[in-house]
């Protein structure tokens, strides 16, 4: 067969064979299947979707075209945890150190931000001396010595999704939980961690707006999961309220050495417990107690080795922005909402994020919250603080904050942090 009838079997609603998704992949990632036909095939499967079987195996197609991790001789078991974004989602830091503090290997291989939401190596750049790239021996020898690495994940891991995962970018070709789902979990799988754990976030500040769409993407990844060997469970968490009080790089990398030593944000504490209890019960260790292990000082211990590993200094001041401003309620009453959307938004303009993947990205930038849902306020009383390196970002960012907060005259209705667990 050839591209084109790949295209229009997809087009005309046909399930594709295991012999055409094996066939479609590698000679994709060979370069020999060309850009304009993958997009013509991504658009076909976002309007068509897949069945269970055919994403299974497309995920399989995907993962072979790289490197498999062998992490099979970790003494420990190992497992692993992937959010598929949000704003202030800091808790891979504490949470990684927090897991292997309790006997588990975590091998944790990260992204960086796009758009809005930022991504765990952008925020542990912002420690002096830290390095997001290892080699695969480096790697290895850190899960085994300390039991924690987050690292860049290498060119060879799954190059088929990587890229795809551009060229969907470019052709509107993202938002599909099959297209979504697979490349997440060729990742994640290839990889090699025995368990996984997937919060998968809810509401404004995510790619997934409502629970019905991320119950299909997180139902979608357990069943490939599960498929390919790998004990996996998602938690559906809320991102319509940024996670915590601080949204940038080295504020959220501050706010997560607050956990670690036992005080933070009630939110992000207790979403790393949830975590962690969960990642610990698929790793096989159901009896050990995280809190404890945060409450005496053992997860911080494994968080500083961790870093000093992979060269950087635990002890060193983080970066500070340059400048700095607040923005204030316009009139008396109750914060009834802070969208994670707007201030995900106004980090990004800050320079948190980044606009284009080659862009840099500003250590110190970012938001303070200073008023959360269900806080009283009054006029010219402070919501949050912005920072940037250059004065001129402020003005822009302000106004997105600004409009992030919504008061009103009654408390809100509060809900948990997870909605549910598939
Ligand atoms: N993250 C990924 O890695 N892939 C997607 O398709 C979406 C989010």
């Amino acid at each position: 067969f050839t591209a084109v009838d790949v295209i229009r079997a997809k087009r005309d609603g046909h399930a594709l064979t295991d012999a055409q998704i094996d066939w479609t992949i590698e000679v994709y990632t060979r370069g020999e299947f060309a850009d304009e036909q993958m997009a013509a095939l991504a658009m076909a499967i976002l309007l068509r979707g897949m069945s269970r079987a055919e994403l299974s195996r497309w995920t399989t197609a995907m993962i072979a075209s790289g490197e498999r991790l062998d992490l099979s001789s970790s003494a420990r078991p190992t497992v692993d945890k992937h959010s598929t974004g949000g704003v202030g989602d800091k808790i891979t830091l504490p949470l990684a150190p927090l897991v292997a503090a309790c006997g588990a290997a975590v091998p944790q291989l990260s992204g960086r931000g796009l758009g809005h939401t930022g991504g765990t190596l952008d925020k542990l750049e912002s420690i002096p001396g830290w390095r997001a790239s290892l080699p695969n021996s480096t790697f290895l020898a850190q899960l085994a010595e300390v039991g924690a690495v987050i690292c860049a994940a290498g060119e060879k891991l799954a190059p088929a999704d990587r890229k795809l995962y551009a060229l969907r970018d470019v052709t509107g070709t993202v938002e599909s939980i099959p297209l979504i789902a697979s490349s997440i979990m060729s990742k994640k799988i290839a990889e090699g961690a025995g368990a996984l754990v997937l919060d998968v976030k809810v509401g404004s500040g995510a790619f997934m707006k409502d629970l019905g769409q991320a119950r299909a993407l997180a139902t979608a990844m357990v069943d490939i999961g599960a498929a390919a060997g790998v004990r996996t469970v998602a938690m559906l968490t809320d991102m319509a309220t940024p996670l915590g009080l601080a949204v940038g790089n080295a504020v959220e990398v501050a706010e997560s050495v607050e956990v670690l030593a036992g005080g933070g944000p009630a939110d992000v504490v207790g979403l790393t417990l949830a975590l962690a209890r969960e990642m610990l019960d698929v790793a096989g260790l159901p009896d050990t107690d995280p809190a404890a292990a945060l409450a005496d000082g053992r997860a911080m211990d494994v968080w500083r080795a961790m870093i000093r590993a992979q060269g950087g200094d635990p002890d060193a001041p983080l970066p500070v922005a340059a400048v700095s401003e607040t923005v204030r309620a316009p009139r008396d009453g109750v914060v009834s909402a802070v969208g994670a959307y707007g201030i995900g938004m106004a980090a990004w303009r800050l320079g948190a994020g980044r606009a284009r993947k080659e862009d840099a990205v500003s250590a110190g930038a970012g938001v303070l919250l200073r008023r959360r849902p269900g806080d009283r306020v009054r006029a010219g009383e402070v919501l949050c603080e912005l920072r940037a390196d250059e004065p001129d970002r402020l003005g822009p960012a302000a106004e997105l904050a600004a409009a992030a907060f919504t008061i009103g005259a009654d408390l809100p209705p509060t809900g948990p942090v997870v909605l549910d667990r598939v």
